[in-house]
């Protein structure tokens, strides 16, 4: 089958030497990459800034920086692919006007950023007739099935994979996660803590059985 995988952060810039991120690693995005290659899978994966290399036998690795350039590289890699996993950790805000110069601290005891929500890549998959399959991912720190299964319906996916990330011991950054599926339907799967690299063929071999792929 043909996948689409987003991994990493998005950095939104401030002024050309600062920007706004998070602490994403892309180890998630990068080894479900992986677990789809080792199924035969043609992978296009669209990172963000991460200090990994492509895993070997990806068709295709688009780089990244920004959240518009990542909703950009997602929309012109959609043709005839059967599943979107959106992994990424994308930037919720980006900055208003972006400083053409870099912001001098002189003369400023405080600084003040306007923010604006940047585009949802995920939930501007939810097109009619759309041809392919739609998983997000959802960090989370409270109530977290229940902000997942939310997410789930107003995102429009087809399943969300949910992430407790105020464990120490899973989630971002780190080696290894602990996952729950939740599907549309209803039902959800779980998947005890494990190398992402694990995670990543449970969850693939997981949807390549739900999807028939
Ligand atoms: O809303 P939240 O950021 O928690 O949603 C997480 C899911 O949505 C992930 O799958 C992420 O890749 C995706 N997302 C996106 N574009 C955004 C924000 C989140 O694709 N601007």
């Amino acid at each position: 089958m043909q996948v689409l995988i987003t991994a990493g952060p998005t950095h939104e810039p401030i002024d050309p030497v600062r920007f706004i991120g998070n602490r994403s690693s892309g180890k998630m995005g990068y080894a479900l990459a992986e677990a789809a290659v080792a199924r035969g899978d043609e992978v296009t994966l669209i990172s963000g800034p991460v200090c990994l290399a492509a895993p070997r036998g990806v068709a295709r690795t688009i780089r990244v920086t920004t959240s518009d350039e990542m909703y950009e590289a997602v929309h012109a890699h959609l043709e005839g692919i059967d599943l979107a996993i959106l992994c990424a950790a994308v930037a919720d805000y980006k900055i208003a006007d972006v400083a053409e110069q870099k912001i001098k601290k002189e003369g400023c005891e405080t600084l003040t950023l306007e923010l604006v929500s940047t585009r949802d890549i995920l939930a501007s998959l939810n097109f009619p007739k759309k041809k392919f399959r739609v998983v997000g991912f959802a960090a989370e720190t409270n109530r977290v099935l229940g902000h997942a299964r939310e997410k789930l319906s107003r995102k429009g996916c087809d399943a969300i994979v949910v992430n407790d990330v105020s464990r120490m011991d899973a989630g971002f950054a780190s080696d290894n996660n602990e996952v729950t599926v939740l599907f549309r339907e209803g039902d959800e799967v779980s998947f005890t803590n494990a190398p992402k690299t694990q995670i990543a063929a449970q969850l693939l071999s997981l949807l390549g059985a739900r999807y028939k792929m």
